[in-house]
Order: C-alpha cells, then structure tokens, then sequence
C-alpha cells in the first residue's frame, strides 16, 4: 500500500483541514509531516467549528488513527490547550493519536527568539505567526534541537544548556525576556499533558502500516508558496511543504507515494508579507475577504486576496507531482459577474509562465476573463446541479493546470463537498 498526500497548492489556508476530515474515512491512518502551531486547520460539521494547530484533522471520523510525524515541530503549551479544549468538546485523544520521538520541540525561548530576529528585520518584516517556528527548524538543521523523546531521558540538563545559549542571543539584541518565567510555567505544564501521549518511532509505524495494507493519509501544513526551498523566500516558512516533505517528515520512500491530492481556492490569499503577484487593493479584494470571510485562523490577520495564480499553481503542481486537484471556495465567487485567471506574468515587457527568482520584481499579471455564474452552489449536492458557468470555469481550469478536478468545495461545512465521479 502507498501512502497518499494531501497539501496546499497556494500561500495556505486552502481548505486543507476541511478534506483531510472529509477524506478520512478512506484511510486509517492520518499523519501531519511537517510545520506546527503556526497551521491552523479548521472543521465545521454538525454546527460545531474546530480549528486545529498541531493535531491532525483525522480525529473526528471514527476511532482512526492520527500521528504527529517527526517532521513536525511541537509546543507542549499550546498542544495542551488544544488538547484540553477537544476535550472539554467530549473528545479524548490519548489512545488515538501518537507523537513521533523524533519531533522537534518549540521552546518558550523559541518563541522569543522568533519575536526578537522579527523585530531586528525592521520594514523587511517576514510576519510569523510569533510561534517559533523558524528559531526551531534554524535549530534541528544545526544540530542543536530538542526532541520530544529527549523528554524521557535527563531533560532538565539538556534544557538549560539550550535556553542559556538561547538567553545570550536575546541579552546581545537587548530583548525583554521579562516574560519568560510565565511562558516558562506553561510550557513544563504542557510537557505533562504531552506525556499522557504515546510516543513513537513513527517512521517504523508507518511503514509497517503500509505493509500490513493499511491506507495512511498524510496531512501538509502552509502550501507550496510557503516551501523553504520553492517558495517566495525568505517570505516562507521554515519547512518543506511539497510533497518531498512528505518523506522527510515521516519517513516514507518516494516510491511509496500513492495520490498527491493538491489542494487550491478558487481564487487566491495569503497572510503576512511578502510577494503577491495578483493582489487586489480595491474593491473587489474587499468583497473576497469579506465573503470568504478571510482572516486568519491563527491570528486572526486580514488576509490578502487576490485573482487565481495559474502560474504560482502550475509551479505547485510540477513541484509535488499532483495527481488530483480540489477546488475549494468556489461559492465565494458566487455573486461575480466576471472572474478572472492570471495566465502569465509579464515581466520589463516580456511574457513568462515561469514563476520567477525574484517574485519581488515588478511582475504585471496577464488576466483571462471569464463570465461568473451569479447562482447560490451553497446548496449543491452533485455536480448535475452546476451551472454551465461553473463547468466552464473547471474545464477552463483542467486545461490550463493538466490535472483533473476531483472534489468541490462550496462552502465550510464537511457536507458542502461535491465528488467529481466521472473524474476521480
Ligand atoms: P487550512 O489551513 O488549509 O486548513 O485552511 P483554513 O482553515 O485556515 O482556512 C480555510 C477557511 O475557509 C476556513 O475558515 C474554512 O472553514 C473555510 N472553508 C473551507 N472550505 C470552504 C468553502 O468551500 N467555502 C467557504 N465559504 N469556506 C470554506
Ligand atoms: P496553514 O497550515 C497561511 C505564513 C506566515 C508568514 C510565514 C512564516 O493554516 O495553511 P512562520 O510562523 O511559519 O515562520 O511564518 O508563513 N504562514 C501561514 N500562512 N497558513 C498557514 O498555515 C501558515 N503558516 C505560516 O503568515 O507569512
Ligand atoms: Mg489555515
């Protein structure tokens, strides 16, 4: 049995909770391979909305199994409340999700370290999350990282030489650690409620499940536009988002790779800084964050919209090998009369397809513009019920991307999610 991927195609926040959740009942096993709280994953179904930072999004169908893989990194403080409020929410995990050993844990210090090299960059401001996440990854790739299994052998020693090393880059930057104590006080929480997990050679578990036939669904976090190596860098994240990461991330061979669900809106966003090739500052970016309700899950920024990027998307999926596409959010274009898709950049007067190095540059997009549908998709069931607007978007798209459609999103709920049978 293969292993298959689910992962965002764009600048995050593409849906990719939603149908990990939707997908789950086809796997038994779901497993998140890299990024940590800076995710936030959200699920609506039965009334009730989840919004997941660090545990996989496969909790909620059945009693399946969801792991934490080692290419994760992970705060004990803000696991245990996420954990905490699944389970004022009637939810216990502790026999259903397990943590690698090898997974790389954010330290209070790590936080702090990400706030102050943040505020040393001025106007060139990346805009984390503030979660630690870049002074963590910075740490596991010089060989000075904390590993969740570290906290089952001699952990305080360990910890102090790493959070005296820590103190002394934020003492030379004149940072105010004044907060740490309390972060501090947290965290040691956190690290008990992380220890009534199972940790586990995740790598080993994996692969065995694979053996046994047992189907795995890996969960991405952030999208392509957000990888370390292929993204708007340094305006990215600290991991490998693509598919690659996959493998890395919980040690699965590539020739062990089944599907690569790539997943994308049906317009485009992103939060923080950085380049945005087709941006809106006007109107029409207002009425796309204000349908599709666009702010972030994690901090709650507005985020930037923007036209759909054929050429960010066609990058995406050489990059992961997609082997499906899923549209997400169609419905926020319900009420368009015209939509349009950047099919190539026009850079000092030359026409490209190619995402460029320097995605900063003065990049003018080329828009084709087609007729909306102006028809509620809200309550669809079946794509028998599309409009013949719709289709031709999705035909528009197939062509333009040469990889099928298979699901369509239109709107929150687990149930507003349309299988393209004759696709699939
Ligand atoms: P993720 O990080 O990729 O899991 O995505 P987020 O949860 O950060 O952001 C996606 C947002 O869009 C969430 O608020 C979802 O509830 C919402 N959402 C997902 N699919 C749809 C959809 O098809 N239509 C609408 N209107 N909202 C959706
Ligand atoms: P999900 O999984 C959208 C962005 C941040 C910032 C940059 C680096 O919900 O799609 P970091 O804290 O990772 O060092 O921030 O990456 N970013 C995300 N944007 N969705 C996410 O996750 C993101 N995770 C990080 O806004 O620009
Ligand atoms: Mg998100």
């Amino acid at each position: 049995m293969n292993a298959d991927i689910l992962l965002g195609l764009q600048w995050g926040d593409e849906g990719k909770g939603k149908i990990v959740d939707v997908l789950t009942p086809d796997y038994e096993i779901i497993a998140r391979f890299q990024g940590g709280p800076n995710a936030g994953h959200t699920l609506e179904f039965e009334g009730e909305k989840y919004v997941l930072r660090s545990v996989p999004s496969g909790i909620f169908q059945g009693d399946k199994l969801n792991v934490i893989g080692n290419g994760v990194v992970l705060d004990p403080a803000l696991f245990k409340g996420e954990i905490e409020s699944l389970e004022a929410s009637g939810h216990d995990l502790t026999k259903r999700l397990l943590i690698s050993k090898k997974a790389h844990l954010i330290l209070p210090t790590h936080r702090l370290l990400d706030a102050c090299y943040e505020a040393a960059k001025g106007d060139a401001k990346i805009g984390t999350t503030g979660k630690g996440i870049g002074p963590t990854y910075t740490e596991k790739v010089g060989r000075n990282g904390l590993r969740v299994g570290d906290l089952l052998y001699d952990f305080e020693t360990k910890y102090n030489a790493v959070k005296e090393r820590h103190l002394m880059i934020l003492a030379q930057n004149n940072f105010d650690v004044s907060s740490l104590e309390e972060i501090e006080k947290e965290w040691f929480q956190g690290v008990e409620k992380l220890k009534q997990f199972n940790f586990i050679d995740s790598e080993h578990f994996i692969n065995k499940a694979l053996l046994e036939n047992r189907k795995v669904l890996a969960e991405g976090a952030q999208g392509t536009m957000l990888d370390i190596d292929f993204g708007s860098y340094p305006f990215v994240t600290s991991s490998n988002t693509i598919a690659a990461g996959a493998c890395t991330g919980l040690g699965v061979a590539p020739g062990k790779i089944g599907e690569v669900f790539g997943i994308f809106k049906a317009y485009c966003t992103r939060v923080g800084s950085g380049p945005f090739p087709t941006e809106l500052f006007d109107e029409t970016g207002d009425k796309l964050r204000k349908f599709g309700f666009e702010f972030g899950s994690v901090t709650g920024r507005p985020r930037r919209c923007g036209w759909i990027d054929l050429v960010a998307l066609r990058y995406a999926i050489m990059l992961n090998g997609v082997t499906q596409l899923i549209m997400m959010k169609s419905d926020v274009l319900d009420t368009f009369e015209t939509i349009k898709a950047c099919v190539s950049y026009k850079i000092d007067g030359q026409e490209t397809e190619d995402f460029p190095f320097e995605a900063d540059c003065n990049i003018e997009p080329v828009y084709v513009e087609l007729a909306g549908w102006q028809t509620d998709m809200t309550g669809m069931k079946s794509e028998n019920e599309f409009p013949e607007e719709f289709n031709n978007y999705l035909s528009f798209l197939e062509q333009e991307l040469n990889v099928p459609i298979s699901i369509v999103s239109v709107g929150p709920d687990r149930d507003q999610t349309i299988s393209l049978l004759n696709k699939s």
